[in-house]
């Protein structure tokens, strides 16, 4: 006997057969409902039953009218049908196949088939609605898992982000500081990173790249911190021995970013020391030359000669900015890489553009 009670609906438009067939069933140990015809079987299964036991032909509507029923409603899909039938009846069957009935069996009907036929159906059908339940659990439980893991995510991505913040404001105050100390601006370094931004673009560089650069390229004069005050502000030409001194402003930038883990800092590194570095080696301080010189320091070149120029300095006005393009045209080749000229000519209004905004809004 199942802890749980089987509830079993016979539907039959004959009375005798329905009482017969309920003491069968009772007598298994089940609990019986009643249908005298199709139409009060449909009724009924809404009854939470187990398992249908139906005649083939009955008024109103018959056994497979019933079947196909079941079979479409959601909530009584999976009911187990067994049909009552003929043993000649051959094309019952496959109707009733048809139909989604699940077993037969003949008239008159044998208890013991019986018996045997619905222990079966009923085994079959608590064993899948476990399977049933189980998967439901499991998906339960995996909604769950995933609702959990993509809050974390977030919380760690946020985190991430603040960081990320956090780096690049470090790294943005220490470049202000180098740059305050030679009378630069913050807008020189802002625009130096959007410049550098707009060339590795227009030249395809990688994505993450492009970022890097405008994070990275305001760090070029960074070892200008390193630069005695007499020199780095004096008014009029250096001497040789002076200019010796300024030129150390790579290689200090190179030491000061050097060794960090950062893929900006990493990046900036190579901006600081090689962005004096010319196209034809005869730039400073190791004299590469072509491609030896990083593409991230070929641009910063370009653009920072461009900004420093087209600025105002105390000691000098601006210089036209069509000039100065000509004067970054006419060293294609010997001061820069000729590929980032062509790139940056191309790119001349998306450059005057954003050094548009500053002039409206000046940033000190
Ligand atoms: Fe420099
Ligand atoms: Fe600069």
């Amino acid at each position: 006997m199942p802890e749980y009670n089987y509830r079993i609906l016979i539907a039959d438009d004959d009375e005798m057969i329905r009482t017969l067939h309920a003491e069968f069933v009772r007598g298994f140990g089940y609990d019986v409902e009643i249908a005298a015809d199709g139409l009060e079987a449909i009724a009924k299964t809404s009854l939470g039953v187990d398992l249908l036991l139906t005649d083939a032909h009955m008024p109103n509507m018959d056994g497979f009218e019933v079947a196909r029923r079941i079979r479409r409603t959601r909530t009584s899909e999976d009911l187990p049908i067994v049909m009552v039938t003929s043993l000649d009846a051959r094309e019952d069957r496959l109707r009733a196949y048809e139909a989604g009935v699940n077993d037969f069996i003949n008239k008159p009907v044998d208890h013991t088939e019986l018996r045997l036929r619905l222990k079966w159906l009923l085994e079959l059908k608590t064993a899948q609605d476990q399977l049933k339940r189980s998967k439901q659990n499991l998906e339960d439980t995996v909604a769950l898992r995933t609702r959990e893991l993509r809050g974390a995510l977030e919380e760690v991505t946020r985190a991430q982000r603040e960081i990320q913040g956090a780096h690049l404001d470090t790294i943005r105050r220490l470049t202000l500081a180098a740059e305050y100390k030679d009378h630069d601006t913050a807008g020189h370094i802002e625009r130096i990173g959007r410049f550098s931004q707009v060339i590795g673009m227009a030249m395809h560089l990688q994505p993450g790249m492009v970022d890097l650069l405008l994070h990275a390229a305001p760090m070029h004069d960074v070892g200008k911190l390193g630069i005695p005050d007499s020199i780095l502000l004096k008014q009029g030409p250096l001497d040789r021995e002076e200019r010796a001194i300024m030129n150390t402003h790579t290689t200090i930038g190179g030491e000061i970013l050097s060794g960090s883990s950062s893929p900006v800092i990493q990046m900036g590194q190579r901006i600081a020391l090689t962005h004096h570095e010319k196209w034809d080696g005869s730039g400073y301080p190791n004299g590469l030359s072509g491609d030896a010189i990083p593409i991230e320091a070929r641009i910063c070149s370009v653009v920072d000669y461009y900004d420093a120029l087209t600025m105002d300095r105390p000691y000098r006005e601006a210089v036209g900015s069509d000039e100065v393009v000509e004067m970054i045209e006419a060293d294609s080749g010997s001061a820069f890489d000729p590929h980032v000229v062509d790139i940056f000519v191309k790119a001349r209004v998306e450059i005057e553009k954003i050094q548009l905004e500053y002039i409206v809004e000046p940033t000190t």
